[in-house]
Formats: C-alpha cells, sequence, structure tokens
C-alpha cells in the first residue's frame, strides 16, 4: 500500500460520485483499460475482412451462378471448350488474402504478447474464486468482496480457485483469465477510466455460476488509498457481531447460506446457533461456537444430513477475529 501512496498523487476530497457502467450497449462494453481500444479495432478489422470476404465470395458464387447456367440439354452435354487455369487469378487470391492474414497475426501477436507480460512495476492483487463469490486479497492482507484498483496503474491479478475452475473477466478491460485450482494464472491491467465495472464468472462452474459477480471499482488518484485507509478503520473499530455480518458477505457464505430461513445448499443461518442438527453418517451435534469454528475450517468434517459436503475450507484465510465475529453475528439470527 506504501507504494501506491508514493506513486499517486495527493487526495482529491470532493471525488465525483462513482457512476455504474451502463452495460446497454449493443455491441461492446465500455473501453476501460488501455489495451481495450487496440484490442477492439482489431476485432472489428478482422470482422470487417470476413464480412468483405462473405459477400464478395458468395456473390461471385451467385454470379458464376447465373452466368453459366446451361441454357438446353444439348448446350450442357456439350460444354463450350473452356480454360482450367488462370494462374494470375489465382496468384492474386492467394497472395492478398495471405497478407491480410500475416497482417492479423503480427497485430494480435504483438498484443497477446503485451497483455501476457505483466509490468515489474505492477500492483499484486490476488482473486480467489469458489462456488460462488470472489475474494480479493490485497497485499495489506485486506480482503474485500469488491475489486477495488486505482486508475492509471499496473496490476497485475493473481487468479486462483478454491474448488473447481472459474474465470476472472472484466468485460470493460477486456480481461479473462481462468481459475484453476491447485496453481496460479495471472492477468494485468491498467484502468484508465475510473467508474464502475462489472467483474464476471466466464467458466460454468454449477448452480449458482450465473451470479458469481463482483463489484469492479476503478477509483480517481488517491482514492484508492483513501478507501483502503477508511476500511482498515471501520474493521477496527467494529463489534465482532458487525464484522462477522461483513464476512458474511464477503467471504461468500451467503450465497450458500440464507439468513431468513430460506434453505439454499448449505443449512441456513436463522435459528442455526443452540440447535441440535443430525448429521450425515448418523449422530447428532449441537451448534455452538466450537462446531461453527471447526466448521469453518473443517467444512467436511460435520456435515448436517440432507445438505451436499460441498462447503470449502477457509483454514488459513480468516484470523480467529473473523471467525468470532462470524460465529456472534450467527447469535444475532434468532
Ligand atoms: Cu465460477 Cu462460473
Amino acid at each position: 500500500m506504501m507504494t501506491l501512496l508514493n506513486m499517486q498523487p495527493s487526495p482529491q476530497p470532493d471525488r465525483p460520485a462513482l457512476k455504474l457502467a451502463e452495460r446497454t450497449e449493443y455491441w461492446m462494453p465500455p473501453q476501460a483499460s488501455t489495451v481495450a481500444e487496440e484490442l477492439d479495432w482489431l476485432f472489428f478489422l478482422i470482422y470487417w475482412v470476413s464480412l468483405f470476404s462473405f459477400f464478395a465470395v458468395v456473390g461471385a458464387m451467385i454470379y458464376l451462378i447465373w452466368k453459366y447456367k446451361a441454357t438446353s440439354r444439348a448446350a450442357n452435354e456439350q460444354p463450350e471448350p473452356s480454360t482450367d487455369h488462370n494462374t494470375t487469378l489465382e496468384i492474386t487470391w492467394s497472395v492478398i488474402p495471405l497478407i491480410a492474414v500475416i497482417g492479423i497475426f503480427v497485430i494480435g501477436f504483438k498484443g497477446f504478447v503485451n497483455m501476457r507480460t505483466p509490468p515489474k512495476d505492477a500492483y499484486e492483487i490476488h482473486a480467489i474464486g469458489q462456488k460462488w463469490s470472489w475474494a480479493f486479497k490485497y497485499s495489506n492482507g485486506q480482503v474485500s468482496d469488491e475489486f477495488h484498483v486505482p486508475v492509471d496503474t499496473n496490476v497485475r491479478v493473481l487468479i486462483s480457485s478454491k474448488d473447481v475452475l472459474h474465470a476472472f473477466w472484466v468485460p470493460a478491460f477486456r480481461v479473462k483469465q481462468d481459475a484453476v485450482p491447485g496453481r496460479y494464472t495471472d492477468v494485468w491491467f491498467n484502468a484508465n477510466t475510473a467508474g464502475e465495472y462489472v467483474l464476471e464468472c466466464a467458466e460454468y462452474c454449477g448452480t449458482s455460476h450465473s451470479d458469481m459477480l463482483a463489484k469492479v471499482v476503478v477509483h480517481e488518484p488517491g482514492g484508492f488509498d483513501k478507501w483502503m485507509d477508511e476500511k482498515i478503520k471501520l474493521e477496527e473499530a467494529m463489534p465482532p457481531a458487525e464484522l462477522g455480518e461483513l464476512e458474511y458477505g464477503r467471504q461468500g457464505c451467503k450465497v450458500c447460506h440464507s439468513i431468513d430461513g430460506t434453505r439454499l445448499t448449505g443449512p441456513s443461518f436463522k435459528g442455526l446457533f443452540g440447535k441440535q442438527e443430525t448429521l450425515v453418517g448418523g449422530g447428532t451435534v449441537t451448534v455452538d461456537e466450537n462446531y461453527i469454528r471447526e466448521s469453518i475450517n473443517e467444512p467436511q468434517a460435520k456435515v448436517v444430513a440432507g445438505y451436499p459436503p460441498s462447503m470449502p475450507t477457509y483454514k488459513g484465510q480468516l484470523s480467529d477475529k473473523r471467525i468470532m465475529g462470524i460465529v456472534e453475528y450467527i447469535k444475532t439470527l434468532k
């Protein structure tokens, strides 16, 4: 964080209100990163070349079908002597497309190499995907369920997954990369337009794949550090149950555990504390502080009967303070 502080101009006190980028475009999402413009340009080049080729080929075909149609059976059986070879024509229709394809390849390859090579000074953020939410971890250990980045800054995202394949996709930045369990993948970008955008999971990953979204916030100069400072201060002063509520949202608990009694992938948190639950394979357990703690660290140890054993472990990812917060939050949901 400190390096960023030094990299940016002084904070602007009256930052304009962030506006969620409209997603009503017929064609393309907004261009909010340094590569977007060139990438779109190449996309449309290929698009128009393809469209031109399509009409040229199909047009010529229709014209020739019409021109050389047989006028009678006799004419059909005794075709006019014709040339079957035209070297000039063949060279022309081979060389022109070849030049076009080489041109497209060179531009595409240069863009690909650029997009696959993160600058050395890039600020790193971890993006961790799981069924069905994203968590973003910053270099100071702070975690958020929103993806915050500073404007005009090279950012490298280290992507991983806790369970199955997901994909990190920010359409406005034109970056997309698979999140693969058991290894890191990465992307980098430089967001050049402050505002709010959408991050989507772009790899089918189960029931709630389409809900696996996150808000992307590109901050004006100084805004990122300000957001981080406020976040740290807020969490330090927070009562445990409130901190738990915050974690409930950003760790993805809410995806599978409702707070109003609705049955989702996991048991609802409503009225859960103190309840007697039957376990898979028999036996019962009373939901107390230790059971909740165990279920966060080793979710498969005691699974409640009737629910799939699909929760990922949070072992080593949540401090004691945060686990305690979640316990206290569940206690409030009577
Ligand atoms: Cu995660 Cu689709």
